[in-house]
C-alpha cells in the first residue's frame, strides 16, 4: 500500500470495533453541532468526511450537506447509509469540483490534513475559499502539532475507550495497528503535523483570516482547530 487514500479504501484497524466507531461519531457530532445548530439552514460540506455516522444529525441544522471522501469504498458505504436522506449529498471527485463557487457555508475538515502532502493542503485551501460565501467559515480541525509524542496520541485513545467501554479491545487494536503496515505508511507517504504559526500563514496566504478555536472537536482534545473566515481583500 503506498497512499492514505489506498489505507482508508480498505477495513482498517484504526476504528477497533462499531462501538469505537459510534462513540468517535457520537462525540464529534456533538462538537460540531456548535457550528451547525439544529434548525440551521446551512450550506456545509463535510470535506474527508469518513463514515460519517453523525452525518443524518448535523444535517438538521443544514439545507444542504455535502459529504466528500476520497475513498471511492468509503463513499459508496455513504450512498447507501444516507439514501433516503434528502437533505445529504455524496460526492464524487468530479461532483465536487464542479460546486458552485461561493455556494458553500461552512467547509469542515476534520482529521484529515494529515494525510495531505503540503502542496495538496495549499492547492485545496484555495478550493474551499473559492467555494465559501463571503461570509462563509472553515473550520481545520485534528491537526497536530511537531513533536507530539505518539504516547500522548495513544494516552487519549485509551482514555476515550475506557470511558466509552471498548477498553480492550481499543488494545488489542493498538497492538495490530503496531505490527500492520501502518507506521511504514506513515514513514512513506507522510503524516503531516503543522505548528500553529504555520496552519495560520498558509490560511493567510489562501486568503482567510485564521484563529486557533479553543477546543479541537471531537476525542482528541490535545489536537488543536483552527477556523479561516475569508479576508475581505483576498484573492477571488
Ligand atoms: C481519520 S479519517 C477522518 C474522518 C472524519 N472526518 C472524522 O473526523 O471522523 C480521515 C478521512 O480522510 C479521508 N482522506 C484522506 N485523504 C484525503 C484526501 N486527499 N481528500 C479527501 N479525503 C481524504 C480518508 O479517506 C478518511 O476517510
Amino acid at each position: 500500500m503506498t497512499s492514505w487514500i489506498d489505507f482508508w479504501d480498505r477495513p482498517n484497524a484504526v476504528y477497533v470495533n462499531q462501538r469505537n466507531l459510534d462513540a468517535h461519531f457520537e462525540c464529534l457530532t456533538r462538537d460540531l453541532e456548535h457550528f451547525v445548530p439544529v434548525g440551521g439552514r446551512k450550506v456545509v460540506l463535510d470535506f474527508g468526511c469518513g463514515e460519517a455516522l453523525g452525518a443524518e444529525r448535523l444535517a438538521k441544522g443544514c439545507s444542504t450537506l455535502y459529504l466528500y471522501d476520497a475513498a471511492p469504498a468509503v463513499r459508496r458505504r455513504l450512498r447507501k447509509r444516507f439514501a433516503h436522506n434528502g437533505r445529504i449529498i455524496v460526492l464524487d471527485d468530479q461532483e465536487l469540483r464542479q460546486l458552485d463557487t461561493g455556494s458553500i457555508d461552512l467547509v469542515l475538515v476534520v482529521s484529515v490534513i494529515q494525510y495531505l502532502r503540503k502542496n495538496e493542503l495549499v492547492s485545496l485551501l484555495q478550493s474551499w475559499h473559492r467555494l465559501l460565501r463571503q461570509s462563509g467559515e472553515l473550520i481545520v480541525a485534528d491537526v497536530i502539532e511537531p513533536g507530539t509524542p505518539i504516547i500522548l496520541d495513544a494516552a487519549s485513545q485509551l482514555r476515550f475507550a475506557w470511558s466509552n467501554g471498548f477498553l480492550m479491545p481499543a488494545l488489542a487494536g493498538m497492538a495490530r495497528m503496531f505490527f500492520s503496515d501502518y507506521r511504514e505508511l506513515r514513514r512513506k507517504a507522510g503524516f503531516a503535523m503543522y505548528p500553529a504559526g504555520e496552519i495560520l500563514e498558509l490560511l493567510r496566504e489562501a486568503g482567510f483570516d485564521g484563529a486557533g478555536l479553543p477546543r479541537n472537536p471531537g476525542p482528541g482534545r490535545h489536537r488543536r482547530a483552527y477556523r479561516g473566515r475569508k479576508l475581505a481583500d483576498a484573492p477571488a
